[in-house]
């Protein structure tokens, strides 16, 4: 008997309130245990540890065939609503979205761009419903070819503005009615935070000199977050957004001065995306602020449930290209948070905090970071990255836990971390505790740099490992420092003996998958993928496939979504029965203009251009998505 069992009809309190996904893992854990089934690693053989029934169903659905049209595909009997767009107003009295006219203050009373990591926070707040929740979205981008007419090569202030106002998070409080889901605009938990949101820097790195500005002379203030990737929840109820690819942001000589070392790692060239942001905004100038992108690359942690809360930097996380931040309640009750540094040959992390799941609201800012590295024997190791021990000390210029938290590349590397192939989602598996950390693509891994678990050069195709922690007492420790690992699936076709590609059992013909990116598990345990690269790697449009994790269908991946031109797929998150899954399309028709769009989807007006949308898939019948 699982001793998940025990816990199952405690008395919910706001301090102890298990997630929903532990509640979901609890009582599928027991459906699995009903039902048994097997277990098998590919890579390195069994591991011995399965409790996994329900994992090892297929998913039933009609699979699609690729696509590469302009618009979406759900398979027969499934129904895609198109629940927030990019601009759609979310506060009371907020303006209809016009591209023509759009301000930076207007959009920030408006759905951001980009959405891609999706959260659905039940209400009331501890409860599993799922007919009535916020949902927390994360912008990653501003597409100035896309949304602004004309392809503006230089960007206006009042441009810059908008793109400032666009990125970062929305929180949107939906309920729904009948077979639709329906936004409520009214509502007062419905929220914007934006580059311009004022945040508060926490844990060990803050206050440090590195980050303090003129503005901001303490180091524990900063304003906004920025290029919001995917993320994760945490047990007690608040939301984890990850500041992803920072370097865009940033404007003038980087080479110049002390921090010029450590901004080349994190490949911050003066020369990014946004260049325009520095003409009108001191913050993103390097010459004038060399320490403003010290205050990017962080974790940041949301309570959806207080609108009036302040957004925290937990920069005990360590400071990188983060894709994603889920968290996973160990066995002691201490709490585990994953994260992919998304960077070609950079590494995967966890943090490990002190104090048990709910014990503090401060949880994040005290507990051990560690950078893993994979064995060929099939055994992987976290490394601790504190400060002291080992090469992380002032000799190698580590004055304090703050510089290797700043540097936590660097940090990894003298450790003798695993470079990975761009280390996208990290997600522990809520049934039974593996983790699967997705590599989308690394086509610049040299032969003479392959390795047990990056095992192909020039990989075009992705793969995704899977990490198996011991068990203590019945339960995952997810705070042990060595774990077993293999892989999931090596992506690619298999058919074509080219891609080198691997999986335990062969997906469809149109079921193979390249580039992975986001993943989440199904009430029953199962994993959906979704993909950002496929255009690239395999002519078609981004995807999600649907796979079983244990028995005799594990990893046959299956194709469940396609979506429009130009687009990736993102954020899927199911709600707790598993009825709704939500998908962020993010950047449909990219590559294309506003004036000469690929795509118009969704609206497929000729006064819009393509918009980023969120949708809600349901079944007609009701039931349960893949079922
Ligand atoms: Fe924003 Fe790593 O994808
Ligand atoms: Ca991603
Ligand atoms: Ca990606």
């Amino acid at each position: 008997m699982d001793s998940f069992e025990e816990k199952d009809g405690e008395a919910v309190n706001p301090s102890t309130e298990p997630t929903i996904r532990e509640v979901i893992s609890r009582r599928m854990v027991l459906k699995g245990m009903a039902a048994g089934g097997a277990f098998g690693l590919f890579g390195c053989g069994s591991m011995g540890i399965d409790m996994v029934g329900s994992s090892g169903a297929a998913p039933g659905f009609t699979e699609l065939p690729r696509s590469t049209d302009d618009t979406h595909h759900v398979p027969p009997g499934y129904d895609a609503q198109v629940l927030l767009r990019q601009g759609d107003p979310i506060k009371a009295g907020a303006p209809d979205y016009d591209p023509r006219t759009q301000t930076g203050a207007q959009q920030e009373q408006q759905f951001g761009t980009d959405p891609d990591f999706i959260a659905f926070m039940p209400l009331p707040k501890g409860s599993t419903n799922s007919d009535r929740g916020l949902l927390g979205v994360n912008h990653e981008n501003h597409r100035a070819a896309i949304c602004f007419p004309g392809n503006p090569k230089q960007l206006t202030r009042e441009q810059c503005e908008v793109q400032i106002a666009a990125q970062g998070f929305s929180i949107v409080e939906i309920a729904r009615g009948g077979s639709q889901w329906l936004v409520l605009q009214d509502s007062g938990y419905n929220r914007r935070i934006s580059g311009n949101t004022a945040m508060r820097i926490s844990g060990p790195a803050a206050g440090n000199a590195r980050l303090r500005t003129h503005a901001d002379p303490t180091g524990t203030r900063s304003l906004g977050t920025l290029n919001n990737c995917a993320g994760g929840t945490t047990p007690w109820g608040t939301i984890l957004t990850a500041e992803e690819n920072i370097q865009n942001y940033f404007s003038g000589d980087a080479g110049k001065g002390p921090e010029a070392a450590a901004r080349k790692r994190y490949a911050i060239s003066g020369k990014g995306r946004y260049r325009d942001w520095a003409r009108y905004f001191d913050r993103f100038n390097l010459d004038k602020e060399p320490n403003e992108p010290n205050r990017f690359g962080w974790i940041v942690e949301i309570d959806p449930y207080d609108p009036a809360s302040t957004p925290v930097k937990r920069t005990a996380l360590g400071r990188a290209a983060h894709e994603c931040a889920t968290t996973a309640v160990s066995h002691d009750g201490r709490v585990a948070v994953y994260s992919g540094d998304d960077a070609r040959m950079e590494f995967v992390y966890k943090f490990v905090t002190n104090g048990k799941a709910g014990s503090s609201p401060d949880l994040l800012d005290h507990g051990t970071l560690y950078v893993a590295r994979f064995e060929a024997n099939g055994k992987m190791r976290w490394l601790p990255l504190v400060h002291g021990q080992g090469p992380l000390t002032a000799a190698n210029g580590f004055a304090s836990q703050a510089d290797v938290l700043i540097e936590m590349r660097r940090a990894g590397t003298l450790l003798g971390a695993t470079p990975m192939d761009r280390p996208e989602d990290v997600e522990p598996n809520p049934l039974t505790g593996n983790i699967y950390v997705v590599m989308t693509f690394n086509e610049r891994r040299t032969a003479a740099q392959v390795d047990a678990a990056n095992p192909r050069a020039n990989n075009k195709y992705g793969h995704i490992v899977e990490i198996i922690p011991p068990r203590a007492g019945g339960k995952p420790d997810h705070t042990a420092t060595e774990c077993d690992w293999g892989f999931f699936i090596v992506a690619g076709n298999p058919a074509d003996p080219s891609h080198g590609a691997r999986y335990a059992n062969p997906p469809s013909a149109n079921g193979w998958v390249a580039a992975p990116d986001n993943v989440a598990f199904d009430p029953k345990g199962r994993i959906w993928i979704s993909t950002d690269g496929q255009d690239d790697a395999g002519g078609f449009n981004d995807s999600l496939y649907a796979a079983a994790t244990s028995g005799p269908a594990r990893g046959a991946t299956r194709c469940f979504f396609t979506s429009p031109v130009g687009s990736e797929v993102c954020g899927p998150e199911f709600t707790p029965d598993g009825r709704t899954l939500f998908l962020a399309v993010q950047h449909p028709g990219d590559g294309s203009s506003f004036d000469q769009p690929s795509t118009r989807w969704p609206d497929f007006r000729p006064d819009l251009p393509p918009r980023g949308s969120v949708l809600a898939i349901t079944k007609a019948d009701g039931g349960e998505i893949g079922t």
